[in-house]
């Protein structure tokens, strides 16, 4: 028996959970056509089978038409979802892991231009800032026929198995109900807490006529909204005593805060550079206050701070979300004494912020995660080792060198630097962005388990590649920052990166041309505006930094408009002059007819890299594919078997920014996709 506070059992009702670490409910935007369908299904079995006790499926599971899907949300309201959610529940129960499911109304959290075109409805008419529809306030019937929807919803889960439901209650139709900023509807279902807490006992009530006493119902709601005139947390606790009291509900998931604005969900879902589990005291003290089953995620990213969350006592079950999405394998891992070997949630939110535009959840450096169905989590040996050299150990050049040692083969990494890291380390150099170097740290310290010979301040050529004998070489040399876009004085600007790294210092009245639209510009605007300059950021698109998602840009933006930096959008930096000790910065517009001048003493342009890729073409005649790659091969998870030289005795790849300027996800996932069938 182990005495990691973690690893002990918990007894919720009949359901004996295996240990105290759960998935809380978050919805990747794996669906199809509404369904957890295959790679639904293998996304969640791949934690069951690591070892996790419970994973809350779905997030936001939809209970009624007139909730369509914010990010492609399961469809609870359809009953072909029971056979779905049977054969996930199945395999998971296989592996010894329980399942669960969020269901909710989302109210004016979503939009009426989606789906069916019904009416978005919430208690009132207040309008949701993060997605912009005006609501219906809900009638009787509209009431009575989504409590029956819920309860509806409840009975389809416990058909297909699930053991159990919790039902939405922070920013959707629930807590609508709850909240006098969004409740304005007149008694009985609003005016007094009593009549805003209606709504939700009368659907915990039917849920139970429907499912019966034995079936698990949870609640996952904010017991403080942190909004003027919004929930206190005296509410909280007092709504948290009588969803207790009432006896309809068997535990309670804890969130704090708002999520109405990208900003107020950045602070209940905290991202990189945020504090580690903000929220975790606040969680205890309801537990305190209630005595009650208390379950609680928000960035609880280590083993360390979970256990510490389930040792103090002030939770029962402990969420990892995100950390599961870095890293799957974590209960296996604390189980084999492996515990430094899990790869670290670093806080990105690539995940959470792609499904808010439309995509589905991807990890920042896990490309296997939502992934299963094609890429492993645990790569298996080849059945013949090779030589491969990697040149370049930014992260595409660090998982080539870790998936193809994993593979089994000899693996050298040639690197010009005299450490691993390319661009993250310059990213990682913010302090907000601090933890991006654990991208580098875990890689390189498994790479390094696994016996990869590394060559620091080797500025490899063609014949320092080929001195080793090759069978394989991987080009991961990344790409230059480029600046050169103007019509005249490309000579006078410098580059974001030389902002970062401190090859420039910054000026005091300064104008920064963003054409990327990405993190580089803000980081540096952050690092310029921290001296005391006047800083404009300045775009051609419509709105600046479009490659910067919602929760990302968060603590950017709370730094930047500290310190007074505008943005400037729809403009077009042309040429810039030297005017004296100034530069002359001459605008246009992609609309045409408009000219303007700018007076600053520093011009930043970020444009993006281009490829460093000297070495790749020094080596491209000699290969024996001449750096080909076969994509049907690459996508279908076939080896690379093109032969165009059959005097070449290597094969020549190219992968992340040494290719085209991408992210940190596509370096690393044209890495792993490439190598795993080296
Ligand atoms: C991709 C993604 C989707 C999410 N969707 C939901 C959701 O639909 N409902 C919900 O209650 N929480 C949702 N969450 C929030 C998580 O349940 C969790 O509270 C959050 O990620 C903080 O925990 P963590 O730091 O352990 O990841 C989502 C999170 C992620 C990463
Ligand atoms: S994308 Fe970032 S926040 Fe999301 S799981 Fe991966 S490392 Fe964590």
């Amino acid at each position: 028996m182990h005495d990691d506070p973690l690893l002990q059992p918990y007894q919720l009702k009949h359901l004996t959970l295996r240990n105290r670490l759960m998935v809380t409910s978050h919805e990747p935007a794996y669906p199809e056509d509404g369904m957890p369908k295959a790679r639904y299904r293998a996304y969640h079995v791949e934690r069951a089978r690591a070892g996790l006790a419970l994973t809350m499926t779905a997030g936001s599971a939809s209970v009624a038409r007139d909730s369509p899907p914010v990010f492609n949300n399961i469809l609870a309201w359809k009953d072909e979802v029971v056979g779905w959610l049977r054969e996930l529940a199945d395999e998971c129960h296989g592996h010894g892991c329980a399942v669960m499911i969020q269901l909710t109304h989302l109210g004016r959290r979503t939009r009426w231009d989606k789906a069916d075109w019904l009416p978005v409805v919430s208690a009132g008419h207040a309008r949701e800032p993060a997605h912009r529809a005006f609501p219906k306030k809900a009638e009787d019937w509209d009431i009575a026929r989504i409590i029956g929807n819920y309860a509806d919803a409840a009975e389809r889960m416990k058909a297909a198995g699930l053991d159990g439901i919790e039902l939405e209650a922070y920013g959707h139709l629930m807590d609508q109900f709850w909240s006098p900023l969004t409740n304005h509807l007149d008694a009985p279902w609003g005016g007094s807490l009593d009549d805003r807490l209606r709504f939700t006992f009368e659907t915990l009530q039917a849920i139970r006529d429907r499912v019966g006493p034995e079936f698990i119902v949870g609640i996952r709601y904010s017991g403080d909204e942190g909004l003027p005139g919004g929930l206190t947390k005296a509410d909280g606790l007092e709504i948290s005593r009588r969803l207790k009291a009432s006896g309809l509900v068997d535990f309670l998931n804890v969130v704090r805060g708002h999520i109405d604005t990208d900003a107020g969900l950045t602070d209940v879902i905290p991202v990189q550079g945020m504090r580690s589990a903000p929220h975790l005291d606040f969680a205890g003290e309801i537990r305190a206050a209630t005595d009650f089953p208390t379950f609680h995620a928000a960035k609880i990213q280590d083993v360390a701070t979970a256990r510490h969350a389930i040792a103090s006592g002030k939770l029962d079950m402990v969420g990892m979300t995100r950390a599961h999405m870095a890293d799957p394998h974590i209960v296996a891992k604390i189980l084999a004494g492996e515990e430094d070997r899990i790869r670290p949630c670093v806080g990105a939110n690539y995940c959470l912020d792609r499904i808010y535009q439309g995509g589905a959840a991807f990890c920042l450096h896990n490309p296997a995660t939502g992934r299963e169905l094609t890429m492993p989590h645990a790569v298996p040996k080849a059945a013949a080792a090779r030589r491969v050299v990697v040149v370049g150990a930014g992260p595409a050049g660090l998982e080539a060198a870790r998936v193809a040692a994993l593979r089994g083969h000899a693996v050298t990494v040639h690197e010009a630097a005299k450490d691993p890291g390319g661009q993250i380390r310059l990213t990682a150099r913010t302090p907000r962005r601090q933890e991006m170097i654990q991208v580098v740290q875990w890689r390189f310290a498994e790479c390094e388990r696994l016996g990869v010979a590394f060559r620091f301040n080797s500025f490899a050529d063609g014949e320092a590649v080929l001195a080793a004998d090759p069978e394989v070489v991987i080009v991961a040399t990344g790409g230059l920052p480029h600046t050169e876009v103007l019509a005249e004085g490309d000579g006078l600007v410098v580059s974001a990166w030389d902002i970062l790294s401190g090859d420039a210092q910054p000026g005091s009245n300064v104008l920064i041309y963003d054409d990327a639209g990405d993190y580089a510009a803000l980081q540096a605007a952050e690092k310029i505006a921290a001296t005391g300059a006047r800083v404009e950021i300045m775009t051609r698109d419509r709105s600046f930094a479009p490659e910067v998602m919602a929760m990302s840009l968060t603590p950017s933006m709370r730094e930047l408009q500290k310190r007074d930096v505008t943005f400037t959008v729809t403009w077009r930096l042309e040429a810039v002059r030297r005017d004296g000790n100034e530069l002359l910065a001459i605008i246009g517009s992609d609309y045409g007819g408009v000219t303007r001048e700018r007076r600053v003493d520093q011009v930043v342009v970020n444009h993006g890299t281009r490829p460093l890729d000297d070495v790749y073409f020094e080596l491209k005649e000699a290969s024996s594919n001449r750096g080909e790659v076969d994509y049907e091969a690459l996508v279908a998870g076939r080896p690379q078997a093109v032969l165009r030289n059959p005097e070449g005795r290597f094969q020549l790849f190219r992968i992340g920014d040494a290719v085209a300027a991408r992210n940190t996800h596509a370096a690393i996932y044209d890495a792993l996709r490439l190598v795993k069938d080296l």
